[in-house]
């Protein structure tokens, strides 16, 4: 669970480009293959960015994540969008969706394959019919190691990412924000990367379609190469 303070940092100064730019694409994808949704779910929904963008395109859409202060971050963004706290490891809604999303690395925060599958698992039993489950994970080969990324996001407020890998495999991710040179902040979140071939025999082994894995969601835009997506049809 990501700490409240934690949660601040990634709305004010980090990472909401990322689920803007997946609806950017999932939207188009959804056209470009005459699916219609009505109502979608997006697991481990952050901010909330995606939820507002699909809300904003008429869909039904609702959120689910696990640290409170994202969900108050995007309850304050929207507070029309249906949002819970909860831990998609166990969270078996009694509502069905024909869309499911889990984006910007969430999964990889599950760091048992055995808890992945249960969230196959439950993803598979609050699906519709016909229903797409869509969602991205690290890539194993192309997460960048030791290399500090310097961000300055002011003149007076600046913020360093640390990527490392650990004996257990696991990647952790670094954050120390400096205000006017004065530490103000400091948090490590811990990531594992998932063999991405062990993760679509578990989607089919729940009983899902895989139809697609690969580093770009659109034919033409492999925009993010360290991401895999994956669409996984009920
Ligand atoms: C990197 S953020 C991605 C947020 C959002 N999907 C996005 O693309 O911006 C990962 C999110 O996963 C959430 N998370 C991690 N483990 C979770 C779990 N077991 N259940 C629900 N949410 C979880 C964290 O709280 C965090 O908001």
């Amino acid at each position: 669970m990501y700490s409240n303070a934690f949660c601040k940092v990634y709305n004010e100064f980090g990472w909401n480009y990322f689920p803007e730019a997946f609806a950017e694409q999932l939207l188009v994808w959804l056209e470009q293959n005459q699916v219609h949704v009505n109502t979608s779910l997006d697991l481990a929904c952050g901010t909330g960015i995606l939820c507002e963008i699909l809300h904003e395109h008429g869909i039904e859409s609702s959120g689910m994540d696990f640290s409170e202060g994202m969900i108050e971050i995007a309850k304050e963004h929207n507070p029309d969008i249906f949002y819970e706290v909860a831990d998609m490891i166990q969270y078996r809604p009694d509502r069905h969706f024909d869309l499911v999303t889990c984006t910007g690395d969430a999964l990889n925060h599950i760091m048992d394959l055995n808890d992945v599958e249960q969230i196959f698992q439950n993803v598979y039993g609050y699906l519709n019919d016909g229903g797409y489950f869509i969602f991205d994970i690290l890539n194993e080969k192309e997460v960048p190691m030791e290399e500090p990324i310097d961000l300055d996001f002011s003149e007076e407020i600046k913020a360093q990412f640390i990527v490392t890998h650990d004996e257990e495999g696991a990647v952790n991710l670094k954050v120390t924000v400096y205000e006017q040179g004065k530490l103000q902040f400091e948090e490590v979140i811990r990531e594992i990367v998932h063999d991405e071939k062990e993760v679509c025999r578990l989607l089919t082994k729940t009983g899902f379609q895989v139809l697609k894995c690969s580093n770009h969601l659109l034919e033409n835009k492999g925009n993010y190469s360290k991401t895999w997506y994956v669409i996984a049809k009920k």
